[in-house]
């Protein structure tokens, strides 16, 4: 029986080099042996980051109800695998707004991956070009938007709308002269969550100098020499660059207040009003509800990512696998795009079962970079990837198309 290797999934859709690179195994430091799944990387970035940083990507809100709510989300469907199908030729391929990937998933947005990697969003864009995933660059990041999309042409950029109309027609202005091509629009955080967790650990942005962040520093050396000072000696104090069309605040400063700008009053006019100026792709990020997924494709959105923002908004906010059902057939004309705690190539195929188009997956990639930087995300997607196409085998699909809700029952004890 012959397995199609991932690399091979889209040999259309990948330059020569690229697919021949992605062929090799990708080699991570000895330390890292031990990485076996993408759970793997957060427990190594434990150990790296410093506690502060940690906090910031592994935490959500309050009572943490809507990231255990995600986690759990998947054990309330279970499979239904088809038997004798011969899988030889299956791919793990899938096309989403236009373009043939490897896979079906890519890297959600991630604010600041340039704290917690050395150069974390090229790293991330690096990794995805090579490995022909897409990589959704976040606006609150520390590398300008330019340099990004000069690294990977395929990349998407996800904005939250700044609060007024002048600072959103600079911004998409200044996304749209940069060559993006999808524009990701961010709904569900028209004002900052509670973080408590983040506070209690010592986090904030800009972060403020101090002893206890020193110590932090000092008993995380591999972060403090390999990231973070190496960052500021090559390229300067990091800086939000993305949130609007100018530079925001530093990363780290005693005094700086950053600019929160006030996005209360948004609304769907403002949705119309974009997709007025951006003339590419339009994704609305972080609905829930049928009705929403109804009102952006009306105002006239390419695609909708159903999310809860990994946990990090509303606590006690119903998972978006649960949603995913009534939002496909709410708007079956725009591809459904999802996040929000996927793990395992199980929980990828579960969601394409129900009826997305695509998975977009967050925390576990910003740990890989910062653990082993461009191998350490290539070697997670390599490792999602694989679990994909060997549990299609289990299912018995060649395809993703093939995948519905017949391949899925409700979770017994449910
Ligand atoms: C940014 O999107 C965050 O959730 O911190």
């Amino acid at each position: 029986m012959q397995i199609e290797s991932p690399a091979d999934a889209a040999p259309a859709a990948q330059p020569a080099a690229a697919a021949a690179a992605a062929k090799q195994p990708i080699p991570l430091p000895a330390r890292l042996g031990h990485i076996l799944s993408l759970d793997d990387f957060e427990r190594a970035a434990r150990r790296h980051l410093p506690a502060p940083v940690f906090a910031y990507i592994s935490g959500a809100v309050e009572r943490n109800h809507t990231l255990r709510a995600n986690a759990a989300s998947f054990e309330q469907y279970e499979f239904l695998p088809r038997m004798l199908v011969d899988i030889s030729r299956r791919t793990t391929a899938a096309t989403v707004l236009g373009k043939r990937w490897s896979a079906p998933f890519g890297m959600a947005p991630m604010g600041i991956s340039a704290l917690s990697a050395y150069r974390g969003d090229l790293v991330l864009a690096q990794a995805a070009a090579r490995e022909n995933v897409p990589m959704i660059m976040s606006g609150s990041s520390l590398i300008r938007l330019e340099e990004i999309v000069s690294a990977n042409p395929d990349a998407w950029f996800q904005a939250y709308l700044p609060g007024d109309e002048a600072n959103i027609r600079a911004l998409i202005e200044r996304v749209k002269a940069a060559g993006y091509g999808t524009l990701v629009i961010t709904v569900d955080a028209s004002i900052a969550s509670n973080r408590e967790n983040n506070v209690r650990a010592g986090f904030s942005t800009p972060m403020r100098p101090g002893l206890s962040l020193a110590w932090q520093g000092i008993t995380h050396p591999r972060w403090l020499f390999g990231t973070f000072l190496r960052t500021i000696a090559v390229h300067g104090m990091p800086h939000f660059e993305n949130n609007y069309a100018r530079r925001g605040a530093p990363i780290l400063s005693a005094n700086v207040q950053r600019d929160f700008s006030d996005r209360g009053h948004l609304n769907w006019d403002h949705l119309r009003m974009i997709r007025g100026l951006w003339p590419g792709q339009l994704v609305v990020k972080g609905i829930l509800d049928p009705r929403d997924a109804r009102l952006a494709v009306d105002c006239g959105a390419d695609g909708i990512i159903v999310s809860n923002h990994g946990g990090r908004q509303l606590d006690g906010t119903v998972p978006p696998l649960r949603m995913l059902p009534q939002v496909v057939a709410a708007c079956p004309q725009v591809p459904v795009m999802i996040d929000s705690g996927f793990r395992r190539g199980t929980d990828v195929l579960k969601a394409l079962a129900l009826g997305a188009k695509f998975v977009f997956v967050g925390r576990p990639f910003n740990y890989a970079a910062s653990v082993a930087g461009e191998d350490g995300v290539r070697k997670a997607i390599g490792l999602l990837r694989e679990e994909v196409s060997r549990n299609m085998a289990m299912l018995g699909v060649n395809t993703l198309a093939e995948l519905d809700a017949t391949y899925l029952l409700p979770a017994a004890r449910n």
